[in-house]
């Protein structure tokens, strides 16, 4: 069982992949900490997130032990993330271990659960339930201002908003693999909705497309 889950940052992705892998027993991938990474990566380095040349070379050395790290979770690592996800060239090199997980998800689950932009439409467009989760700009903004105070950050609303919309604009404007709901993805917008609410209807999603594949 593969399960793609896409959407505009902030729409509640994370946490749904999140509880269906633990409900159903099925690996995680947040794909967009692969993207975070190597945008950290070229930060640190001192480089131009957005140079094709240098993004490439981060993304191809990429230290996976980053992907835990906390860092990742500003908005600076998310503004660096969509800058070297506009390139193709990066976006090629972090295909390869996206689709390897999906199909060899590490042991004993025997199937994945998979988050991000791009993951219905290019990294597993056979995968088996397809979710493209939205919900308003205001709310995303609302909840990601919320969940980076809870980290610890100093985050204000007006300016959560304004880097989310900057964010999703390049993300849903690039040549390659853009932010789009595949065609058979069922949309979930969240923005009335809470986290478990959402849960119960992908649980149900989950439940009747295995019930159908019998
Ligand atoms: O999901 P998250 O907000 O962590 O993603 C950070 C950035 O990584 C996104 O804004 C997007 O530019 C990029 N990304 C992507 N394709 C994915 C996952 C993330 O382009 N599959």
């Amino acid at each position: 069982m593969i399960i793609a889950i896409d959407g505009p940052a902030g729409a509640g992705k994370g946490t749904l992949a999140r509880r269906l892998a633990a409900e159903f027993g099925l690996a995680y991938l947040d794909t967009g900490a692969l993207y975070r990474a190597v945008g950290v990566a070229v930060l640190d380095a001192g480089g131009d997130p957005a140079d094709a040349a240098t993004s490439e070379r981060a993304a191809r050395t990429l230290d996976l032990g980053l992907l835990d790290s906390p860092r990742l979770r500003t908005e600076a690592a998310g503004d660096a993330a969509s800058k070297v996800a506009a390139i193709p060239e990066v976006r090629a090199a972090l295909l390869d271990f996206q689709r390897a997980f999906a199909a060899n998800p590490p042991s004993p689950c025997t199937g994945a659960v998979l988050d991000g932009r791009d993951v219905g439409t290019v990294v597993c467009p056979a995968a088996d339930l397809k979710l493209f989760v939205t919900a308003s700009a205001e709310e995303r903004a609302r909840r990601r201002t919320l969940e980076l105070r809870g980290k610890g950050f100093d985050a204000i609303q007006e300016r959560v908003l304004a880097d989310m919309l900057a964010r999703d604009e390049r993300d849903r404007e690039r040549k390659v693999a853009p932010l789009a709901p595949a065609n058979d993805a069922v949309v979930l917008d969240t923005t009335d909705m809470d986290a478990d609410m959402v849960f119960d209807q992908a649980v149900t999603l989950v439940r009747k497309k295995t019930i159908a594949d019998l």
